[in-house]
């Protein structure tokens, strides 16, 4: 194939992921139509993924103010905003919960899409900038957990900038010095310091909020350049206006987001659900304490590390992240009933890690 003729093959593939032609309120918020079908439910999980960014645009926006994002006053900044703002406690713990909330919805929503088959032509674009963001979402739960500065934050960010060192031991040539450098680039100093805080800082609330509005911009403006995907084989029930129907079925799933969120950011501090001190500041005279694992969302592939040689796991995640990027070829010709196997038998994989990701690690190695 020559220049011209790979030219315009991408250029029609992009024409027809993009049609531009149809960006007009008539097609985008007028026609739109919503099926109505036992699966339905899914499609609210973007949304509700997207309101819990938004809470964390605002609370985000609110800790801002007092955060000072240096290794002498990050913890103490921290502890000012939780005892001594009017709020503050309340804002910080909304926006920890939500964080969580925010990357569970995402994971049902990767989920349900996947199960509607709602990757198929023309949306094979919406699905990869969903993997984009998945990853962009797990991005900011790793650089957020540093800020605080703690104990516990710092050195699991020490163990999981070392494992990306360890990877160098399993490449061959000159790429086995990729990951030490990557490593390096990231920590930006000998051990992990100021700079290191100071580069999870400008990734958490500049690199990656500017990646996230780019990509998330474009995921949104797919979805509604297309329509919603049919999502069943059979015929669905009837086909619902988005513009309002739709919409204010949204916004009631938020309003019931929100109390939740509302109530849990007043009731239930985020750390209590752990069972180690999460306020003690960092100590680089400190032992590092027992017990050390990162945030849930992380557990279905840090027990598996724990647990199996590294290079089982690196082959195993570049795996998943290409079949993730090239899910809609891959799946293409794959029945939506063997699909929603695959998600159920994902989810359960997911719950089971999640939940008993320790018990299972204590099985085996006592
Ligand atoms: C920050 C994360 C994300 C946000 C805020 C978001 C937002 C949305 C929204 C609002 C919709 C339209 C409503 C719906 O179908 O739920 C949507 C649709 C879609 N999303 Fe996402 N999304 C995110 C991540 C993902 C991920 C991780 C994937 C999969 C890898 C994905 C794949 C899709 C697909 C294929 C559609 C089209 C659904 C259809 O036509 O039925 N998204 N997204």
């Amino acid at each position: 194939m020559n220049l011209k003729e790979t030219l315009h093959n991408t250029e029609k593939f992009l024409a027809e992921r993009m049609p531009v032609e149809k960006m007009n309120y008539a097609s985008m918020v007028q026609k739109k139509e919503v099926p109505v079908h036992g699966l339905a439910w899914g499609y609210y999980m973007g949304g509700l993924a997207m309101f819990f960014f938004m809470v964390q645009i605002a609370t985000g926006l609110m800790l801002l103010f007092y955060y000072q994002p240096t290794v002498s006053d990050a913890h103490a900044s921290v502890e000012f905003i939780t005892d001594q703002i009017p709020a503050g406690a309340l804002v910080r713990n909304v926006h920890a919960w939500a964080s969580s909330l925010m990357i569970g919805s995402v994971l049902i929503h990767l989920l349900t899409a996947f199960a509607m088959k709602a990757f198929e032509k023309p949306r094979e674009l919406t699905w990869v900038t969903g993997v984009l963001l998945l990853g962009i979402t797990f991005g900011f739960g790793f650089t957020g957990y540093l800020l605080p500065w703690h104990q516990i934050a710092v050195n699991a960010t020490k163990i999981g900038l070392q494992t990306i060192e360890e990877i160098g031991g399993y490449l061959p040539g000159q790429m086995a010095e990729w990951p030490r450098l990557a490593k390096e680039i990231i920590q930006g100093e000998a051990s992990v310091g100021q700079a290191t805080l100071s580069r999870f800082f400008s990734l958490h609330v500049i690199i990656l909020p500017l990646a996230i509005f780019g990509v998330l911009g474009f995921h949104l403006v797919s979805v509604q350049l297309h329509g919603m995907s049919k999502g069943i084989d059979a015929k669905p029930r009837r086909l619902e206006k988005f513009f309002p129907t739709f919409l204010l079925k949204d916004l009631r799933v938020w309003g019931i987001a929100f109390m939740v969120l509302f109530i849990l950011g007043a009731c239930l501090p985020f750390e209590s659900l752990f069972a180690y001190p999460l306020f003690e500041p960092f100590d680089p005279k400190g032992s590092t304490p027992d017990g050390i694992k990162p945030e849930w969302y992380f557990f279905w592939v840090y027990y598996p590390l724990e647990l199996l040689p590294l290079w089982v796991i690196l082959v195993g995640s570049t795996l998943l992240a290409g079949v993730l990027l090239a899910t809609p070829w891959i799946f293409k010709n794959t029945n939506r009933q063997s699909l929603r196997l695959i998600a159920i038998a994902a989810g359960i994989y997911l719950i089971i890690m999640t939940l008993f990701g320790e018990n299972i690690y204590h099985l085996f190695k006592g």
